[in-house]
């Protein structure tokens, strides 16, 4: 907790690019960014790629992803011509759950769902940050009721790694304003109605005025809709640190 406070006090004054530089100079190889392709994560991918900052950039594809989302990814390769790393769901846990449960079980119940999430995502997740002290995200406080105590930089038990939060106090206007400024290329989802994008049956497009999250696991409550990368690993079924 120390050290996360003496890290606030380095960095909170600072501009996010100085941030981002900052921490990938104090964390070396141990340092990386999960994107989605969504909005706020094409802010970031923009800020690291431009200023060719040393910070790894993953992604989680589930295997359910919209084509639209593909079709960003390959854009944005295409645009800064450095390298996104991919990584996959554990095969054979695919393969026993779609077997056995179907191809939609996750509107069958919300262990279901939590199930895919967790093989889909959260595994592949604890994989991706085995080696990192440092994980970025493109979380926002406002997007939700769950994450309105959002810090700039937090714990994180589930994945034994610190959690930065660059935009957690941005706006979706600064989020868009800044996509136009620096003509950063966005998922044509978010022209049709989609403000936060995830898997293609878990995902719908909101009306204007909805809550930005309201597209996303539309069945759920809206307390309980966190996949489980963002959670508490207490509130999860298994213990993700035997993955690290
Ligand atoms: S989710 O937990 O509901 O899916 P959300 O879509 O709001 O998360 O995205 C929040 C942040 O989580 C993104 O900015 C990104 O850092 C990370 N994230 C979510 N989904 C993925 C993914 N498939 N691959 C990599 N990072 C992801
Ligand atoms: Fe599975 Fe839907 Fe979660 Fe994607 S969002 S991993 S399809 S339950």
């Amino acid at each position: 907790m120390e050290e996360l406070n003496k890290l606030t006090e380095q960095i909170q004054n600072l501009s996010i690019e100085n941030q981002l530089k900052f921490l990938a100079e104090k964390y070396k190889d141990k340092i990386a960014f999960s994107t989605s392709f969504g909005q706020e994560d094409q802010v970031l991918t923009d800020l690291i790629f431009r200023n060719k900052i040393q910070i790894e950039i993953f992604t989680l594809d589930t295997g359910r992803m919209f084509e639209e989302t593909y079709k960003i990814w390959n854009k944005t390769n295409e645009k800064y011509e450095q390298k996104i790393k991919v990584y996959f769901p554990d095969k054979e846990q695919v393969e026993k759950m779609v077997s056995e449960k179907g191809v939609y079980s996750f509107y069958d119940s919300i262990e279901n769902r939590k199930e895919c999430c967790n093989i889909r995502k959260v595994y592949p997740l604890a994989r991706a940050l085995k080696s990192a002290d440092l994980w970025i995200t493109g979380l926002r406080a406002e997007q939700s009721v769950t994450r309105t105590e959002l810090a700039l930089l937090e714990p994180n038990d589930s994945f034994n790694v610190i959690k930065f939060n660059p935009l957690t106090k941005w706006t979706l206007n600064e989020v868009l304003l800044y996509l136009k400024k620096y003509n950063v290329p966005y998922n044509n989802l978010h022209d049709q109605g989609f403000l936060s994008i995830g898997c293609a049956p878990c995902t719908r497009a909101v009306n204007p005025g909805e809550d930005i999250r309201a597209g996303r696991w539309w069945w759920e409550n809206k307390d309980s809709k966190e996949c489980g990368l963002h959670i508490d690993q207490k509130t999860l079924s298994f213990n993700i640190k035997r993955i690290k």
